[in-house]
């Protein structure tokens, strides 16, 4: 099975395929827990979860969706042990090389969002060939945050604009919303309509901050390796039957 093959298509219908949310995040959370049931390594968890980190892209693709995003590793995930720490690397490795070599055959634009300088050369050097490869491909785009952190994110664009202002090239009350935006490693897509949490924790561990201002959020209890394309249906469904105001009325 290639890497972003996959069986299942919405076969219930019951996903209304016009009114898809255009983006939807996911934090990517419960690998430890679903090991530690099973008597198995946190880092089996890991290994797991970036398989159905593939497979739900490519189910979001095929729906139509046009932007999954999500949370693979945050600015505090650095705290965890080194081995921990170095084995996520390595899946990351491993997804990038693998991408590499498919997402142009699968149209598959991939983006990584966060302060990369803090990964190894090599992960840069591999962010670099995804962004190569990326910008030849249009359609269907995966964000994968990494060494992202929200405050780090707003933290940064402030003061990217603070050095402009000091240079003379902006000043303070141009600044704008969309323009803040434009500072931000999510530069350029569009925020998330539906934000999703599986393993039953209710935060958003400095997610996306700044562009959940009016996303929905899902929670559920399912830990992310066993996460599937019908617990995505769930998640889009009950988005389905919300209704966004936008702070207006209807
Ligand atoms: C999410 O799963 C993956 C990362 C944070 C890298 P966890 O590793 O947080 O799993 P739990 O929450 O401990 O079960
Ligand atoms: C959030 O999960 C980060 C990722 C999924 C990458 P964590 O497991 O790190 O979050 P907390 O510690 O439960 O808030
Ligand atoms: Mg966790």
């Amino acid at each position: 099975m290639g890497l972003f093959d996959s069986q299942y298509s919405n076969k219930a219908g019951q996903v209304d395929q016009n009114r898809l949310p255009r983006h939807i995040a996911i934090i990517m959370d419960g690998n430890g827990r679903w090991a530690k049931q099973r008597g198995l390594p946190r880092t089996a968890g890991h290994k797991v979860g970036a398989e159905v980190f593939r497979k739900i892209a490519t189910y979001c693709k095929n729906l139509g969706v046009e932007y999954l995003t999500v949370y693979a590793f945050s600015t505090e995930n650095w705290k965890r042990p080194e081995t921990e720490v170095s084995v996520i690397m390595g899946l990351l490795k491993q997804y990038m090389l693998e991408a590499i070599d498919s997402m142009e055959r699968d149209q598959i634009r991939l983006r990584f969002l966060g302060d990369l300088s803090a990964i190894s050369p090599e992960l840069q050097e591999l962010v670099e060939r995804t962004n190569a490869i990326s910008s030849r491909i249009e359609g269907f785009q995966a964000n994968v945050c990494l060494n992202y952190g929200g405050r780090d994110e707003i933290l940064q664009a402030a003061r990217t604009f603070a050095a402009e202002c000091a240079a003379g090239e902006a000043a303070p009350e141009e600044l704008t919303a969309d323009r803040f935006g434009g500072y931000l490693y999510s530069a350029g897509i569009p925020d998330p309509d539906l934000v999703i949490r599986p393993s039953g924790e209710l935060r958003l561990s400095n997610f996306l901050l700044w562009q959940c201002a009016y996303a929905e959020f899902y929670f559920c209890d399912t830990l992310w390796p066993d996460f599937d394309e019908r617990a995505l249906d769930a998640a889009i469904i009950d988005y389905q039957r919300r209704d966004r105001r936008f702070g207006g009325i209807k």
